[in-house]
């Protein structure tokens, strides 16, 4: 199949304004192959806390549009930092609207990658997260995996544009496979998918 017209939406986790996550999804738009537009999704301190009263009476209007991006997108990419071995409060929060029944989220294609300044490359926060997205239940990539240590030398800190080539080119690879995952669940869905 082509992957002519496919559509990602970029979700960064962390609100920084030279955050390094923001930068990942800046560079997935870059180096997204032909045909493929990531989009990204915007800031999420939009989303307003999570609180079940005010659900019960209907989705506020941006955790509506948000939603709604996710829906139409042919796949998710989380690029998310590591707070505390889990993730940040600002994504959990977006994901405790988006995961409730019936989330856009559910057999979705997604991809995750983020970044830390020590060795560790956000491994922990990524296994979280896969955790969390189980729960739909999200369709996140195996692998290629795509953790990168040592940010302070692969991001410039004034911008937290993603600098080091080595780094862009594994994106690239990530955002093939990313295509390549998407292309499994529209030949392949089983018949339990389909319902
Ligand atoms: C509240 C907080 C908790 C953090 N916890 C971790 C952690 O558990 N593991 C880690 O590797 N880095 C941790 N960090 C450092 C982040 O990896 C680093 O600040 C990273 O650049 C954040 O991503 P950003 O540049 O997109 O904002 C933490 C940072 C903050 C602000």
């Amino acid at each position: 199949m082509e992957s002519d017209d496919r559509k990602i939406v970029g979700l960064a986790g962390s609100l920084r304004r030279t955050s390094f996550h923001r930068g990942l999804i800046r560079a997935a738009r870059e180096l997204a192959p032909e045909g493929v537009t990531v989009v990204p999704y915007g800031e999420l301190d939009v989303i307003p806390f999570f609180n079940q009263d005010i659900e019960d009476r209907g989705d506020p209007v941006p955790v509506r549009e948000f939603k709604e991006k996710i829906r139409q997108a042919d796949a998710v990419l989380i690029a998310t930092p590591e707070y505390d071995y889990a993730i940040p409060g600002v994504l959990t929060n977006a994901l405790d609207w988006a995961l409730r029944t019936p989330s856009p989220f559910r057999h979705k294609p997604v991809g995750i990658v983020g970044t830390s300044p020590g060795s560790v490359g956000t491994a922990r926060g990524q296994m979280v997260l896969r955790q969390i997205l189980l729960h739909p239940p999200a369709y996140v990539m195996p692998e290629p995996q795509m953790l990168i240590p040592f940010a302070l030398q692969r991001f410039d800190q004034q911008t937290g544009d993603l600098v080091d080539e080595r780094t862009r080119e594994n994106m690239r690879r990530f955002l093939v496979a990313l295509v390549e995952w998407i292309e499994r669940f529209e030949i392949n869905l089983t018949a339990y998918e389909r319902r």
